[in-house]
């Protein structure tokens, strides 16, 4: 069976064709190379020994796409092509709704003109903005602060109308909780452009060296330290959920979300200490200002995942430092 994934070279879209390739199913990954590079394709291939087919094309160029499916005829497809920072896409929400939403709206329209009616969307806890914790699935959401976050609703939206005007579709809407750490090989992990933005990068390159020191953002939030409440998931682990929500797509149709989170939350000095654990070097940092458009904790319930994917998360925050660690250190300048 053929997956198409898009984004296939980004973080979470490569530890996810680790695993399609590792349970036998052929992958064929579309991205355009503006977040990734080729080089982690070859690292997938020399993970697990399989070879897997790269096309470099905008999910945009419908053209592009319809040849792809034209010639590798995929029967299911998983969505990560996209832009991902918050901060950027208050400056730049055209381009953000440009490249997710058409993107997104043109990938679906070349499926349905395939006949590939079977996907499975990266979405984020991010659009359940100001609920109740621990967030579920059947929760109002869409009440976010961000146009990042706004097009991980609309999406959902619009798959929800794709789904009610055509039953015959299958959509699996994964909402992740705060995916971190590497493949255990240390060959593939998060390796952003620039400064990162998210706090597992950030600390890794305070620790190697790259950056001087982490800025933890408020230490005066309502929580057991001051410090902001996170459900961090190993990127491994969410990659499995991946091949679970491919199964469940592939035998039924209908449109469900699921929540990919370990339903555990821990704060921004858990995690520095989990670190400072497994690097057994103290970390540089200090407590600053808050962060505008943060909440001071949030965490999954991921009983759902748990009983209708038969999906559960497996490793603890230790195990997804040693392998952030293990992949800075293998990677000082990331991958090439
Ligand atoms: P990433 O940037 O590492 O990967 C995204 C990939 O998509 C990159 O390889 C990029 O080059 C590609 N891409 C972007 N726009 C494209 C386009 N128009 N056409 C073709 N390819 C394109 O990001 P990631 O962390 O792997 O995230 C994957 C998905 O998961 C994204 O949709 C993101 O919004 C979502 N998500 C990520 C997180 C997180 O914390 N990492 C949390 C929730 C949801
Ligand atoms: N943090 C710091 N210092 C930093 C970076 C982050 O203290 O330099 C803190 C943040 O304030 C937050 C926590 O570390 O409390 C985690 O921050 P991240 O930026 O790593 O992650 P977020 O929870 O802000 O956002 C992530 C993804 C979004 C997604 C959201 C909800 O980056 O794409 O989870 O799923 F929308």
């Amino acid at each position: 069976m053929t997956i198409l994934v898009t984004g296939g070279a980004g973080y979470i879209g490569s530890h996810t064709c680790v695993e399609l390739l590792n349970a036998g199913y052929d992958v064929v990954v579309v991205d355009n190379f503006y977040n990734s590079v080729p080089a982690v394709l070859d690292r997938v291939e020399k993970i697990t020994g399989k070879k897997l087919k790269y096309y470099d094309c905008d999910i945009r160029d419908r053209e592009g796409l319809d040849k792809i499916f034209a010639e590798d005829k995929p029967e299911a497809v998983i969505h990560f092509a996209g832009l991902k920072a918050v901060g950027e896409s208050s400056k730049l929400p055209l381009l953000y709704y440009d490249n997710n939403i058409s993107g997104s709206v043109t990938l679906f329209e070349a499926m349905e003109n395939a006949g590939c009616k079977k996907i499975v969307f990266s979405s984020s806890a991010t659009v359940y903005g100001n609920n109740p914790i621990p967030y579920k699935e059947d929760m109002v959401t869409g009440d976010v602060s961000n146009p990042y976050g706004r097009t991980k609703h609309f999406i959902e939206q619009i798959l929800g109308d794709v789904y009610n005007a055509d039953n015959s579709w299958s959509i699996s809407l994964l909402r992740y909780f705060n995916p971190i750490g590497a493949h255990e090989s240390g060959l593939i992990g998060e390796d952003p452009n620039g400064i990162p933005n998210n706090l597992m990068p950030y600390i890794s390159r305070v620790a190697i060296g790259k950056l001087e020191k982490l800025t933890v953002f408020g230490g005066d939030y309502d929580t057991k330290d001051g410090t902001c409440i996170r459900d961090y998931i190993h990127v491994v682990d969410l990659a499995k959920a991946h091949l679970c929500a491919v199964r469940k797509i592939t035998d039924s149709t209908g449109i469900e979300a699921y929540n990919i989170g370990n339903g555990k939350g821990y704060s921004v000095l858990d995690i520095i200490r989990a670190f400072e654990k497994v690097s057994g070097s103290p970390l540089n940092y200090v407590i600053g200002d808050r962060r505008a458009g943060d909440l001071p904790a949030f965490y999954a319930d991921a009983s759902k995942a748990n009983r209708e994917l038969g999906w559960s998360a497996e490793y603890d925050i230790e195990k997804m430092c040693e392998d952030t660690w293990n992949f800075q250190k293998k990677n000082p300048d990331g991958i090439k």
